[in-house]
């Protein structure tokens, strides 16, 4: 494997035997594995589990890591091509991402969506500009349509829980007071689709996902005997859920427009999830990939109680993260 930026780059062979040797890094963790090996962390957004898995990662595999984040500490770093720099960017990513992979073996970039033009955030045409500026193996830690370290655990939990291959997986859009990125939903509907899954998209008339990533998903679905479809009827797609995979996300129709956006979700704050959404899916988990705003995406119950696996999808970032490594590094 040269790189991990896409769960959809791999065949799904690939991608069990990825799991495989997570489960088996998690049973017994090799710590010599990655010994003098450098991982580079470049975050151009916040986060805490996927900085923390990384990082534990690479200590439990015997190797180390640094962490750049531009303008805490180091260079504000400019990406975009063709700008005047007379601003707050020291320095463009053309000089200084090079600079950053010649010290380690492998190199970790996070790069959100634009958020402006959907076109370009679905093409991922800034983390391309920069895959093409780094020479080591590159991982993806969330671009503007992709979350793959995190598909990749949330494809461990499902195989933890015992949650069958054709079970139903709803991806289930939730309220939050702003637009967040596609990244994650996408991933998940992928991951979902790949493993063979019945997805059901569930979403409030406005919110659907663009076609692109539901095309993408149903030829994934195809090779794998899954299948994907949409709803806005939440009890249609909870009835016999085995899953309900909590994500909160912008309209696609208002995408770059914040106060359309807003008007579109004013009035779905009820889009909480609550315990009485489950009646009729007894057995069905909850997961969210975190953070979570409580009583606003998921209600404080739901996710105290026993239907709820976030913990658990959090605590398997670290031995996919591992695994990713391993596979990458270990020569
Ligand atoms: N789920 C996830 O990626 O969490 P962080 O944003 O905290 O890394």
């Amino acid at each position: 494997m040269k790189r991990f930026v896409d769960l959809g780059e791999l065949e799904r062979e690939e991608v069990l035997s990825l799991l495989e040797l997570a489960r088996h890094l998690e049973r017994q963790p090799e710590p010599h594995a990655l010994a003098g090996r450098v991982l580079g962390l470049l975050f151009f957004n916040p986060s805490l589990r996927t900085l923390a898995s990384c990082q534990v990662a690479m200590a439990r595999l015997g190797g180390t890591s640094f962490v750049i984040t531009p303008g805490q500490g180091s260079w504000q770093l400019e990406w975009r091509d063709g700008v005047v720099m007379d601003g707050a960017a020291a320095e463009h990513v053309r000089e200084g991402l090079p600079v950053l992979a010649g010290y380690c073996d492998a190199l970790g970039v996070r790069l959100f969506a634009a958020g402006q033009d959907l076109a370009a955030d679905l093409a991922e045409r800034d983390f391309t500009r920069l895959a093409a500026l780094i020479d080591k193996p590159l991982i993806n830690l969330e671009s503007a349509m992709n979350h793959p370290c995190q598909a990749l655990a949330d494809w461990k939990t499902l195989d933890d829980l015992g949650v069958p291959r054709g079970g139903r997986f709803v991806l289930g859009w939730a309220y939050h007071p702003r637009a967040l990125p596609l990244a994650v939903p996408a991933a998940a509907l992928h991951m979902a689709a790949l493993r063979g899954m019945e997805v059901v998209v569930l979403r409030p008339e406005g919110f659907a996902l663009p076609p692109a990533l539901l095309q993408r998903a149903r030829q994934a679905a195809a090779r794998s005997g899954g299948a994907v479809r949409e709803t806005a009827d939440r009890h249609e797609a909870l009835a016999g859920a085995h899953v309900l995979y909590v994500k909160e996300w912008g309209a696609t129709a208002a995408y770059g427009d914040a106060a359309a956006d807003a008007a579109l979700r004013a009035p779905l704050r009820e889009w909480c999830v609550r315990e009485e959404w489950f009646a009729a899916a007894p057995q069905c988990r909850v997961m969210h990939c975190l953070p979570v705003r409580r009583n606003v995406a998921i209600d404080a119950a739901v996710l105290d109680g026993p239907r709820s696996v976030v913990q658990r999808e959090a605590h398997n970032r670290l031995p996919a993260q591992m695994a990713v490594l391993h596979r990458l590094l270990r020569h």
